[in-house]
């Protein structure tokens, strides 16, 4: 009988279950009433009385071992034994999960106020961020030593006056219009530096998308209309636009563009300071100047051009009113584009 007992209790041990079924296979044999245990109880008025007790006791220790057995099998069963996952087959064709990150913001936009104007034939230039005087301020109209160029705070490199990183993209018109002929209906998207303090409204570096259409006979007309469509696009068919005058060494005469405040709708809110217009580019007829010294003759030729901050229009669309947060990488930041595009 002492056998029967020590075959059981290893029976026990060595079971595994693999499923339901099997669970319930073990279930039948070791816990329910007919159990095989059942059957050792009822043999208890077979055994001799002085043993008894021994056996009863050796009988209700297989009992609790059958039963903390049952309940590690439901357990293994319910979280997926580790033994039985290593064996289930892989399945090759299952797509990776990759944790895909979002386009950014500026990224966003940039690449929205490209496709507007690639709808209307512009095309996209590039040019490098460490320039010269003469790209970023003498051809383009910046006499030296005018107050001009103060208004752009300037990173220069020590060693050497003459090369800065560029304090906007008009200097892309230069090289493009001093390396190719005319006409021109271009867009040049790009970083641009300024030595300003860090703060929520403005960063020692920013993006800029500049535009430029020279050709024969180009007016203001041309400038209004263009700008009008892109307004439009970017910020919707309702919008409101309006020029104001103003002053740029580069372009005669000069506006800059406000539109209708998209957040209020031209109504007042903080962001418009109950103007209800924000502003959103410089633009203006490229001086002949600029023309001359990228030889193009300015008799023959005229054009328009302008200018606008990414983050700024960035900030208009998705209300984001701390600059720095373009560029501290931060994912809840970040994450919160995830669905546009
Ligand atoms: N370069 C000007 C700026 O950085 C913007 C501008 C571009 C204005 C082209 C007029 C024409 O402020």
């Amino acid at each position: 009988m002492a056998d029967k007992i020590q075959e059981l209790s290893e029976e026990i041990k060595q079971f595994t279950a693999a499923n339901q079924e099997e669970l319930e296979a073990y279930r039948i044999k070791f816990i329910s009433r007919k159990s095989v245990l059942g059957d050792l109880f009822s043999e208890m008025k077979n055994v001799a009385p002085e043993n008894r007790k021994a056996y009863g006791q050796a009988v209700n220790e297989v009992k609790q071992l059958a039963e903390e057995k049952f309940r590690a099998l439901i357990e293994e069963l319910e979280n997926g034994s580790e033994s039985s996952a290593s064996k289930a087959p892989i399945d090759l064709s299952l797509p990776p999960v990759v944790n895909l990150g979002t386009v950014h913001p500026l990224t966003i936009i940039h690449n929205r106020i490209v496709e507007i104007f690639q709808k209307i034939g512009f095309n996209v230039a590039d040019g490098p961020e460490i320039e010269d005087d003469f790209h970023n301020f003498t051809a383009l109209n910046f006499p030296e030593n005018h107050p001009a160029r103060e208004m752009q705070d300037t990173f220069f490199i020590e060693s050497n006056p003459d090369i800065a990183l560029r304090t906007h993209t008009s200097s892309i018109q230069i090289r493009v219009m001093e390396n190719q002929k005319p006409p021109f209906r271009t867009l040049a998207p790009g970083r641009v530096f300024r030595n300003e303090a860090i703060s929520a409204r403005a960063h020692c570096f920013f993006h800029q998308v500049e535009g430029f259409f020279v050709d024969k006979n180009v007016g203001l007309v041309d400038l209004k209309q263009t700008l009008y469509y892109f307004a439009k696009e970017l910020f919707g068919q309702d919008t409101q636009v309006r020029f104001r005058p103003s002053y740029f060494p580069f372009t005669e005469p000069s506006a800059e563009m406000d539109i209708s405040c998209n957040i209020c709708k031209g109504k007042g809110c903080n962001v418009c300071k109950y103007t209800g217009w924000v502003e959103i580019l410089g633009s203006g007829m490229i001086d002949p100047n600029v023309l001359e010294n990228c030889g193009i003759d300015s008799e023959e030729y005229t054009g328009f051009a302008f200018g606008m901050g990414i983050e700024r229009i960035a900030m208009l669309k998705f209300q984001v009113n701390d600059l720095r947060l373009y560029s501290e990488n931060d994912v809840r930041f970040l994450n919160q584009f995830k669905n546009i595009s």
